[in-house]
């Protein structure tokens, strides 16, 4: 059998199709499944596909490359462990909208992403202690993430940790660049020696060089940024500053202490209801 007759032997009705004018046409989007070909002397009816099988395809297509997108993002955090999964519960679907304005420039940050990118637009999170940073930077991590684009969070501490037991310590700062968004958390938190100055330095140069945006959120303030205590960090703070050029201020109470209060309510009702005791 030719490929001619291999093809025209493929049944492509669906339930619904109806014929027109001696040729398969779809019953949903009524474009013809068919078509006449003439090919060496002799006329041949084809199957072709409608707009219904189109969009299908390509949502099969779709489908599997955020699984294949799932798994290497699987793989990779297998084997460097870079991120903290915990952040993974921080989503614009679980914000209660109390810093209303940060989470529309955060959600306009996703919706514009490819423009970002090519822009290398970073955010710079910064204010007190509790006021949602990490909640924000996380959400867009999340949202681009499930969009198929390759982010993570991670921090210092927690870098340093893996620099210092790595054999190859490049292959952890290149694998960083594997990200096209990399979100480093808590700024400033870290123990201050020359040690992790000196990786701090590496990595945010490396990312800087990478021309990939960088999302930080600090307790640091504008002004300790501007004015660090030595050269090095003058040196880190500066490429940072130069990276994030979005600055957003969150200030106020810290949210743990309410929410500390309303997990305490939960926790009496739950326990001291006399139906539990
Ligand atoms: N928009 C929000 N919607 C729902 N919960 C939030 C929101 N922002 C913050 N939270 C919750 O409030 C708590 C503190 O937020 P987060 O950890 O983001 O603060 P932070 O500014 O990063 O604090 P720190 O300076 O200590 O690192 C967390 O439990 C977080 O889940
Ligand atoms: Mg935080």
């Amino acid at each position: 059998m030719d490929i001619w007759e291999k093809l025209a032997s493929r049944d492509n009705r669906s339930p619904g199709d109806f014929e027109r004018d001696g040729i398969l046409v779809c019953g949903h989007c009524g474009q013809p499944k068919q078509f006449w070909l003439e090919e060496r002397g002799i006329r041949m009816l084809l199957p072709i596909t409608c707009a219904c099988e189109e969009r299908e395809m390509r949502e099969e297509r779709t489908r599997q490359e955020l699984e294949q997108f799932r798994l290497d993002m699987a793989a990779a955090q297998e084997k460097f462990g870079i991120t903290d999964t915990s952040f993974y519960r921080m989503t614009f679907e679980s914000d209660d909208g109390h810093n209303a304005k940060a989470s529309a420039v955060c959600r306009r940050y996703v919706d514009k992403w490819e423009s970002v990118r090519k822009g290398n637009y970073g955010i710079l999170f910064y204010g007190t202690v509790g006021t949602g940073k990490s909640f924000l930077a996380c959400s867009i991590v999340n949202a681009l993430l499930a969009k198929g684009v390759r982010a993570t969070v991670t921090n210092f501490p927690r870098l340093l940790n893996l620099l210092q037991s790595a054999r190859d310590r490049q292959e952890i700062i290149d694998h960083l660049q594997f990200y096209e968004l990399l979100a480093i958390d808590d700024l400033g938190v870290e123990r201050d020696s020359g040690y992790a100055t000196e990786q701090i330095f590496g990595v945010i140069d490396a990312r800087a060089r990478s021309g990939l945006p960088l999302i930080v959120t600090t307790n640091l303030t504008l002004d300790e940024l501007t004015h660090p205590p030595t050269m090095h960090y003058q040196r880190i703070y500066d490429r940072v500053l130069d990276l994030c050029p979005v600055r957003l201020k969150l200030i106020g109470a810290s949210r743990r202490a309410g929410n500390a209060e309303a997990r305490r309510e939960k926790a009496r009702e739950l326990l001291l209801d006399e139906k539990v005791l």
